[in-house]
């Protein structure tokens, strides 16, 4: 594929809890990148397709939808250091996205193929001159599959849902571990089975399961490997 990057994309996918936001977000600002949580744009799907009254599993409207917002820039993202804000319609709805309702409802519209390519352009428009580190499920597999460095960042169910727990419990909110690792799993089932760019391992992506590793841990071991990663022979 002919490219205008003079700068490498890194793709970082895995399931959901896995530690990829932070971790992709702390590498983008070592690397002097520009970072895209992908997710996002599925959750701003949800949240509006919720709102406009249209059904998760109604993939012609959700698709309309889809494209609909990103033909008339209804949806602005802004993927700054601190966290990705988002806004539709100019309002900010960036906090109504980090529900599990939310991410339940996001990966529900994410998995039909109208929802992905309306998506598609503008996920590699966003990756266009490089220097990005971009974060989802399909990214090193369907988006990006010629990306110049791909992890696969994953982590034990029970891992990822301790950390929901830890997460939720720090924004003053009690939330069972039961539960969490329910819906965990529920996710994981969602995103891995659907039949359109399913969560998968790129067969070239560097696998990294951060379960026994820190945050500080696994951008070190990330870091370490896009540097032994030799750019200049790229073109
Ligand atoms: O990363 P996240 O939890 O914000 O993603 C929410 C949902 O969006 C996830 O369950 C699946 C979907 N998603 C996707 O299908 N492809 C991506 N590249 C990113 C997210």
């Amino acid at each position: 594929m002919a490219t205008q990057r003079t700068r490498p994309i890194i793709a970082i996918d895995g399931p959901a809890g896995a530690g990829k936001s932070i971790v992709a977000r702390r590498l983008a600002a070592e690397l002097g990148f520009t970072f895209v949580d992908t997710g996002a744009l599925y959750r701003a799907l949800a949240f509006v397709a919720r709102k406009a009254g249209v059904a998760t599993d109604d993939a012609t409207m959700l698709g309309d939808l889809a494209n609909t917002l990103v033909r008339t820039h209804a949806l602005r993202f802004d993927f700054g250091t601190t966290g990705t804000r988002v806004y539709h319609d100019g309002t900010e709805i960036s906090t109504s996205l980090r529900t599990s309702d939310v991410g339940i409802a996001a990966s529900l519209v994410s998995a039909h193929a109208e929802v992905r390519d309306a998506f598609l352009e503008l996920q590699r428009e966003l990756g266009e001159s490089g220097g990005v580190v971009f974060e989802g499920r399909d990214i090193g597999t369907v988006v990006f599959p010629e990306a110049d460095v791909k992890f696969f960042l994953t982590a034990s169910p029970q891992v990822r849902a301790e950390r929901r727990v830890t997460e939720q419990q720090n924004k003053g909110e009690n939330v069972s571990f039961s539960d969490t690792l329910t819906q965990v799993q529920r996710r994981d089932q969602l995103d891995s089975m659907r039949v359109v760019a399913p969560l998968r391992r790129a067969k070239d992506a560097a696998i990294i399961d951060s379960s026994a590793l820190t945050i500080d841990e696994t951008v070190l071991l990330m870091a370490h490997n896009i540097r032994a990663f030799d750019f200049s022979t790229e073109e």
